[in-house]
Parts: C-alpha cells; sequence; structure tokens
C-alpha cells in the first residue's frame, strides 16, 4: 500500500499540522512532596522524532496534535506537559512551546514549533466535528500523520482535518504500513494471533475477524472474560474455517490466566512461524509474580523464532521494562490499530490519505 509520502514532496518552509501518538501510560508518583505525572514508556513519542527532525531540517514550523488518555473535558491529569517537557528536555527538541489551542496567536520570529494541549480536552476532537477540523487546519499549509495507533479512529485531527490540506503519511506511518502488510500477506503458517489487555470494545470485534487470517487465537487478559459469552455465539461459524480459538479462563482473583490455560497456549505457540501479540495475559503490577504469564508469553515467542509483532502501548512498556522488546521482529505502536489493521479492515485514518491534494 503505498500512502502519499513526505519524500515526495516539497514542504520546504511550509508550516505543517503534525498530528503524532501522545498517547503514552503515565504513572502517578511523588515527588519533592508533590504530586507528580510519570511517562512509563516513551516508545511512541520517540517514533515521531524521525518525522519531526525532517520537518525542522526542511525550515518548516510545526504544530503537533495529539491526545492523551480519555478525559471527560479537560482534566489537569491528562494535559500533555509531561510530554511536552519529554520532548524540550531529554530529545532536545528547543523552542517548544505547550499551548491551548484558543490561545495560539500566530508565530513570533523565533517560534518553530508548538506542542497542543491535548486535543481529547475538545469533545469535538473524537466527533470528528467538521467546524472543529476546519479550524485545526487553519493553523497550517499541510497535514502529515504520523499516528498509527490513532488510525482506527474516526476523529477531526486524523479525518476531519484532511479534507482541509494537502495530507502525508509521516516516516513512522510509513514504516507501520510496511511492516504489517509484510505479516498480513501470505505471513507464514502457522500464523498464532494473541490478544489479552483492557479496551474490550475496541479489541473483541477484531477477535473475530482474527479467524479470517490465524490459524490460532488465544484470548487472555480482562477480554478473555468477555469473549467467553460473546464468541460462543460464533463457535460453529470458527471451527467451519479450521481456524482454533483458545479462550483463557481466568484465576479466581481475575487477575491474571490460570495456569492451565497459559500452558495451553505456549504449546500452541510453539507451533507458529508467524505470531501478532497485543495485551497482557493479566494485571502487569512491579512484582515479577504479577506479571509471569505474560513473560512467560513472551519469552515463548522469543524462543521459537518465528517472524513476531507485537504492538500496544501498554504491552510495548511491559516488554521494554523487562527488556525484551528488541527480541521481537517488529513493535508496532499501535494496539487496537494494529488489529485492525492486520484482521483486514480499511482504517479511516490511512483510507483518509490516498487522494493526495499537491501542493
Ligand atoms: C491507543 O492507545 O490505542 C490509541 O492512542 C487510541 O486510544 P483510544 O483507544 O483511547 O482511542
Amino acid at each position: 500500500m503505498k500512502l502519499p509520502s513526505l519524500r515526495d514532496v516539497n514542504v520546504g518552509g511550509k508550516t505543517v499540522f503534525l498530528r503524532a501518538d501522545l498517547d503514552v501510560p503515565l504513572t502517578k508518583g511523588i515527588s519533592d512532596k508533590r504530586q507528580e505525572t510519570r511517562i512509563e514508556d516513551d516508545t511512541r513519542l520517540i517514533a515521531a522524532l524521525p518525522t519531526i527532525e525532517y520537518l525542522l531540517k526542511q525550515k518548516c514550523k510545526i504544530i503537533i496534535g495529539g491526545h492523551l488518555g480519555r478525559p471527560k473535558g479537560i482534566e489537569e491529569n491528562l494535559s500533555l506537559k509531561p510530554v511536552a517537557e519529554r520532548f524540550l528536555k531529554e530529545f532536545k527538541i528547543r523552542n517548544l512551546k505547550l499551548i491551548k489551542l484558543g490561545d495560539f496567536d500566530g508565530w513570533e520570529i523565533t517560534d518553530r514549533i508548538f506542542l497542543l494541549e491535548n486535543l481529547r480536552f475538545h469533545p469535538e476532537e473524537e466527533r470528528n466535528d467538521l467546524e472543529f477540523s476546519k479550524k485545526l487546519a487553519s493553523l497550517a499549509d499541510i497535514y502529515v500523520n504520523d499516528a498509527f495507533a490513532m488510525c482506527h479512529r474516526n476523529h477531526a485531527s486524523i479525518v476531519g482535518i484532511t479534507k482541509f490540506l494537502p495530507r502525508f503519511a509521516g516516516f513512522h506511518l510509513e514504516k507501520e504500513v510496511t511492516n504489517l502488510t509484510l505479516a498480513m500477506e501470505n505471513p507464514k503458517r502457522p500464523l498464532v494471533v494473541i490478544v489479552g489487555g483492557k479496551k474490550i470494545e475496541t479489541k473483541l470485534p477484531i477477535v473475530s475477524k482474527m479467524h479470517r487470517i490465524a490459524d490460532y487465537v488465544l484470548v487472555g487478559g480482562k477480554i478473555a472474560e468477555e469473549s467467553q459469552t460473546f464468541l460462543k455465539v460464533r463457535h460453529e461459524k470458527i471451527i467451519g474455517r479450521k481456524s482454533i480459538l483458545l479462550i483463557a479462563d481466568l484465576t479466581p482473583d481475575g487477575l491474571s490466566i490460570t495456569e492451565k490455560s497459559l500452558y495451553n497456549f505456549l504449546d500452541m505457540i510453539q507451533l507458529a512461524k508467524t505470531v501478532i501479540w497485543n495485551g497482557s495475559m493479566g494485571f502487569i503490577g512491579e512484582k515479577e509474580d504479577q506479571f509471569q504469564a505474560t513473560r512467560k508469553i513472551a519469552e515463548a515467542i522469543i524462543a521459537i523464532k518465528a517472524f513476531s509483532v507485537v504492538g500496544g502501548g501498554d504491552t510495548v512498556e511491559f516488554l521494554n521494562r523487562i527488556k525484551l522488546l528488541d527480541k521481537f521482529s517488529f513493535a508496532s505502536t499501535g494496539g487496537g490499530a494494529m488489529l485492525a489493521f492486520l484482521s483486514g479492515e480499511k482504517l479511516p485514518g490511512i483510507e483518509a490519505l490516498k487522494h493526495v491534494k499537491t501542493i
């Protein structure tokens, strides 16, 4: 799939609206007796750096837009302040300023890069409101989408805005599409798909679609609970497609999958030539016994040396934490977006980029 690329256009000196994946896992802590929010994993921010650096080299002005979490209106603890600080201090993106959309009143001579405060503080963002999209578009000359993890959402900064500006895929989005297409088209079989974690409403419909492509679908974590009832109805069709679905039983406290389910999953993983994985097998805490099942799944995938794709903010954070992420063939920043893409769904964010308006 060839998307309109930044490489194919002269963006020199233009003002760019860059939609990036800023939805990073956070933890709350106390520092200097003050409550503070810390970024647990910055993989998604690092993914945006090549595009940002390229645009800066091309002497562009950049407005970065993104969201954090699922706020209901303005929630101070979901401010993008820690993200702005990470860009400024650790990634040395100089002079980056965090601003509220309504406060933007033009560029000073020294301004090169603004970060808009959490776009989900505006309910119009998730409604894909046309006026709101137009307002975002009015800030720039061109639009660049580098937010693969958001491409399954029909939101203003992902879809609506593309109606008003020439639009291009950023380098990270291109990389995601190339690698996931490799995993999806003619995967080496057996193909094992493992789905866990939360965000049940996003993932559940995708689990059943995965039967079209996978030989084994293994469901664990919180989503396993819901799958028991939701997917039973589809049992006959699943058998008809000769794709095997295994839904884990949860431990009595509901925090992990049972040992028996874990060993069943490990047996299936042994057979795989390709593995796609998103979502933990249960609650992941700081202590080893709070993530053992998920660690065992990770180790089993690595041991078989299959082509392995892993994705999702929390899963990637966990694998980074236990220093196993780089053992996977490809790590996607997308969780729901990755599963949707791999199940063959057309993602609104990617579809919106396809018809190029040139500049
Ligand atoms: C993600 O983390 O999968 C994306 O940032 C999308 O977030 P959402 O599920 O809240 O829309």
